[in-house]
């Protein structure tokens, strides 16, 4: 993340003696990406190491298996997640519903809070959340941040954290990455500010509110993500939320999705005008996050607000819908839709939502979307995503044109 933050108590200068307990030397710790060259975090533990194990470490008792599902024909999916049922806790409960070599898509439907002396870590990748529902609080060692609808939530690669929930559940959707998910370089001028015409400012990012140091002995669970599924627990013989203070660019940080600022056009506005994170290199590997906002369609007189069909080769594209008010899709999709089209298939609106977009010219939506378009990475279906799908997906375009939406739309914008 372009800010760079301090909080807590620690040295001037890095790597020199400090005490935050008097007597008891810090011991100091870089959290960091892209080998030594990336952003990077240098956090003081008040007096142990993270590495300070008291038993040998054991295999977790749920992992997060990402299964392909036995499927040899290509096809565009829609999958319910709406249907999808609520259980577990938010990391035991996450459900892979589609995977790559770098990128997991997965819906998680938590009942419950992480247990109090058990933590969750993603060794492997990056992740980015976007709460669907649910109140509560994201406690990390770089502090607490408060937990809401519309929120994404991004956690580094490494962080330690728990999901604690003060409503009944939650519904999250999460991306997950080999990248570090940061907003788009090409919004940030050199210093790191996001530039005057970007629709993001970084600002309105909500870091982490620093808690002080729970300097506690005991067993404390941490159960690691790594190897592509597997989960391992290790047990620490301290609290692992011990840090007198941190500075850095990396921390786990809240946007709310209120605060894209959609920029419209004249004419139909492509995704890359809407996307809020990215992850990688994009356009040639890792992925681009968008978020399709309330806001006004094209004005051009003879503007068609719907998209056109689009055929983009080198990206699978999936998106989630928090509500129904997605044009193109409308009468398709409901609330938590998600759709996968792969790259190797064109897609476009469904049935007559071309000729119905004509009525919202110049109008200000209702929508709320969010799209992950990979580059040059195809992802599968798992057995789980499989399991909730659309299974009249492939042919919804045909049959929605020949429905009597498009007389209904004609009457509509005609008043015939
Ligand atoms: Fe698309």
């Amino acid at each position: 993340m372009s800010l760079i933050l301090k909080r807590g108590n620690l040295p001037t200068t890095p790597h020199t003696e400090f005490y935050a307990i008097p007597k008891v030397l810090s011991l100091e710790e870089v959290h960091g990406t892209y080998g030594f060259s990336g952003a990077f975090s240098r956090k003081l533990h008040v007096r142990s190491y993270p590495t300070e194990q008291i038993r040998p470490p054991v295999k977790g008792s749920y992992d997060l298996a990402t299964k392909a599902a036995a499927v040899d024909t290509l096809q565009p999916y829609h999958i319910l997640t709406g249907n999808m049922p609520y259980g577990e806790d938010a990391l035991a409960g996450r459900k892979p519903i589609v995977f790559g070599q770098n990128t997991i898509l997965s819906i998680s439907k938590p009942t419950k809070s992480t247990p109090e002396d058990s933590f969750f870590r993603n060794g492997e990748k990056h992740e980015a959340y976007f709460v669907q529902e649910g109140t509560g609080t994201l406690k990390t060692e770089y502090g607490n941040i408060p937990i809401r609808k519309g929120l994404y939530l991004l956690i580094p690669k490494g962080t330690t954290y728990q999901i604690e929930l003060t409503s009944k559940n939650a519904y999250f959707l999460v991306m997950e990455s080999s990248y570090p998910i940061t907003f788009p370089p090409h919004y940030l001028n050199q210093e790191g500010q996001a530039k005057m015409m970007a629709p993001v400012v970084e600002t309105e990012i909500e870091p982490p509110e620093f808690q002080p140091p729970r300097d506690e002995k005991g067993e404390f669970l941490i159960d690691i993500k790594h190897a592509g599924r597997k989960i391992t627990r290790l047990t620490l013989g301290h609290h692992p939320f011990d840090l007198a203070g941190w500075e850095g660019a990396l921390y786990p940080f809240g946007f709310d999705v209120k605060n894209h600022h959609g920029i419209a056009r004249e004419i139909h506005t492509a995704p890359p005008l809407h996307q809020t994170f990215q992850s990688g290199n994009v356009p040639y590997n890792g992925f681009s996050i968008c978020s399709f906002v309330s806001q006004m369609e094209g004005w051009h007189p003879k503007d068609i607000p719907a998209p056109y069909a689009h055929y983009n080769v080198d990206s699978d594209e999936v998106m989630f819908f928090s509500n129904t008010h997605y044009g193109a899709r409308k009468g398709v999709i409901q609330e938590g839709s998600f759709t996968f089209h792969p790259g190797a298939l064109p897609h476009s609106p469904q049935g007559r939502a071309a000729l119905k977009s004509l009525a919202t010219r110049g109008k200000v939506s209702n929508r709320l979307a969010i799209m992950l378009d990979t580059m040059f990475e195809p992802l599968s279906i798992t057995d789980h995503g499989y399991k909730y799908r659309d299974k009249e997906y492939a042919l919804s375009w045909h049959k929605a044109t020949l429905s009597t939406n498009g007389k209904e739309a004609t009457e509509a914008l005609h008043g015939t």
